[in-house]
């Protein structure tokens, strides 16, 4: 960043520059990027903020959940393609070394001041939505709240499914999450238009009683907390069923028993 402010053109201050560092394409539809952490930035695991490009002298940002968890000295984006995207269709073409700017506020309700204690955490997940999650099932406070933590990835075909294998693996490979973490995560990937091991919506296997024979019982307001992320189609039904198990929707300023954040770039 310059050093004097006068430099900064008046549109950019108070944006942080980070510098890109590796990126990793995983279907032609998405792709993920990590960029270094300013010291001084902090958030809480799930948030999200606005990150982008200076396009002709201007900021060019859109919100995107920080997908790495609050510890790691790195943070990670995972995003969408979108041929004609304004931003997106920039930023899949970054390489190791392009700085993006960031407005270094994060903001957002997947997070766990946003719930009340509960004994399991449904992680509800479709595409993108899975970016804050990946946050979330990294960070000790996870398990330290919760016995059982369940994250559900619905992607149309299985290719879109890696992203979360690969954080699996890394969890599994991790210095010091597997002691943390031990055998209270549950990865439950599905597709819906291609075969795969287990397929269908998850609201379909809350619905006809698959998640529950799964996981050891239906969603139960008095031991259940439910964060979920995706389309607004998705982010509605999803609350519809938990309206009907009873649970009330949380906030920041009033925790509750689920929260819900549309996985934003599109
Ligand atoms: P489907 O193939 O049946 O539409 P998208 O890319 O459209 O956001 O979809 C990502 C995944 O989310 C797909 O597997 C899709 O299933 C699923 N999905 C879309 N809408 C909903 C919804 N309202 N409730 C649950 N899952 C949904």
């Amino acid at each position: 960043m310059p050093e004097d402010k006068a430099d900064i053109p008046k549109a950019l201050r108070g944006m942080a520059q980070l510098k890109v560092d590796k990126i990793r394409h995983w279907t032609d539809r998405t792709f993920s990027f990590s960029c270094e952490r300013p010291a001084s930035f902090r958030f809480r695991s799930g948030e999200f903020v606005m990150i982008g490009l200076v396009v002709d002298e201007k900021p060019l940002l859109r919100a995107y959940s920080i997908a790495s968890p609050s510890w790691d000295e790195e943070l990670e984006f995972y995003s969408i393609k979108v041929a004609d995207g304004p931003l997106t269709s920039r930023l899949q073409h970054l390489e190791p070394g392009d700085e993006i700017i960031m407005r270094p506020k994060p903001v957002g309700t997947l997070v766990h001041d946003a719930l009340t204690r509960g004994k399991r955490l449904f992680l509800f997940s479709t595409g993108t939505g899975i970016a804050p999650f990946a946050s979330v099932i990294r960070d000790p406070e996870t398990y330290e709240k919760f016995d059982q933590v369940i994250l559900t990835h619905t992607c149309r075909e299985v290719g879109e499914l890696a992203y979360g294998f690969d954080l699996i693996e890394k969890i599994r490979n991790h210095e010091f999450l597997p002691e943390v973490v031990g055998n209270k995560l549950m990865h439950l990937p599905t597709t819906t238009r291609e075969d795969s091991a287990d397929m269908g919506r998850m609201t379909d296997w809350i619905r006809d009683g698959r998640l529950s024979a799964r996981t050891g019982g239906p969603l139960d307001p008095k031991t259940d907390r439910v964060m979920i992320c995706g389309s607004m189609e998705m982010l509605a039904d999803h609350k519809a069923l938990c309206l009907d198990a009873g649970m009330v929707e949380g906030s920041n300023s009033e925790p509750g028993d689920f929260v819900i954040e549309k996985a934003f770039v599109d």
